[in-house]
């Protein structure tokens, strides 16, 4: 028996919120080629992969204005979640102005959600928390939510919020990598908080994977699919590949649609 029980939707929950998203969105970390990247992000929205992260940091905001025309000369929704530094959560100050500073990169007016990147070592999560719910107060996001928060600070996390929810926890979750499976993820689970799983391709090195390759032969998809079809198998949990090639984006979207068998799910268990 799998780990957990097998989700088949291909719309995932926004935490408890009632809203859904795709349960396969796209990064933008470490793009190589902006134009490319502009171009296969278009792509996703097309296809209804319209689900993207982005971050303060990634190419040093210049991820979040590619991010942001493409949302922009889209018609159709797309949710937005960006991420600031913790040090930016010192204060509501500090907080609200590198809110409005992505929010101008990207030019929004607002997005669907703002994480705190990574908890700040030294900074009570309380204090960082009610910096982040003041971003929703002022309209600058819908919903707030953290990432790389290990079980004890979700849960203080959870514990200060006064007014909205933590929706979501991004994190590093991938066939290789399961080590949430242990405590965070039945949590979230437990929470209702979403789990987004980014690296789930490990950089791509899943692509190549003899192991993944024979169950994606028994299925006639890749490795790339199976990998991700793996992890939005969990209740809860959607995947944010990137990549900058349109044909990549595509093979994202052949993770949709079909579910991996208990049975298949139970062997790669065991195996990885
Ligand atoms: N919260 C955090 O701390 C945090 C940390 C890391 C990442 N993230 C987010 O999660 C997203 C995904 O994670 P990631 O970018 O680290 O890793 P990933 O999605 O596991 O891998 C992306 C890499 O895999 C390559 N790739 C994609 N499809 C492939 C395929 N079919 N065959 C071979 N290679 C392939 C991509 O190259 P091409 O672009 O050339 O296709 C890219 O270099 C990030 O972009 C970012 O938005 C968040």
């Amino acid at each position: 028996m799998p780990l957990f029980p097998l989700d088949f939707m291909d719309k995932k929950p926004i935490g408890k919120s009632g809203e859904f998203v795709p349960a396969v969105g796209v990064g933008t970390w470490g793009i190589r080629n902006y134009l490319n990247a502009e171009n296969a992000l278009k792509h996703a929205l097309t296809i209804g992969l319209n689900l993207v992260d982005t971050a303060e940091i990634y190419g040093s905001g210049k991820a979040e204005v590619i991010v942001g025309k493409v949302v922009r000369e889209f018609s159709g929704d797309v949710f937005v979640t960006t991420k600031l530094p913790p040090e930016r959560f010192v204060d509501r100050d500090e907080a609200i102005a590198a809110a409005r500073a992505s929010l101008r990169r990207l030019g929004l007016r607002s997005v669907d959600l703002i994480l705190i990147h990574w908890p700040h070592p030294h900074l009570p999560i309380d204090r960082q928390i009610k910096s982040l719910e003041v971003l929703a107060d002022l309209g600058l996001c819908r919903y707030i939510g953290v990432s790389n928060f290990r079980v004890n600070e979700l849960l203080s996390a959870l514990e200060a919020t006064s007014k909205y929810d933590i929706v979501v926890n991004q994190v590093k979750y991938s066939i290789y990598d399961r080590g949430i499976e242990r405590e965070l993820l039945p949590l979230c689970i437990r929470e209702g908080v979403t789990v987004q799983a980014y690296t789930p391709l490990e950089g791509g090195l899943v692509a190549s994977d003899k192991r993944i390759a024979d169950f994606a032969l028994k299925y006639g998809k890749t490795a790339v699919q199976v990998a991700l079809n793996f992890l939005i198998s969990r209740p809860y949990v959607l995947a944010i590949p990137k990549s900058e090639r349109v044909e990549r984006i595509d093979e994202f979207k052949g993770a949709l649609g079909w579910r991996l068998s208990d049975k298949d799910i139970d062997l790669i268990e065991r195996i990885f």
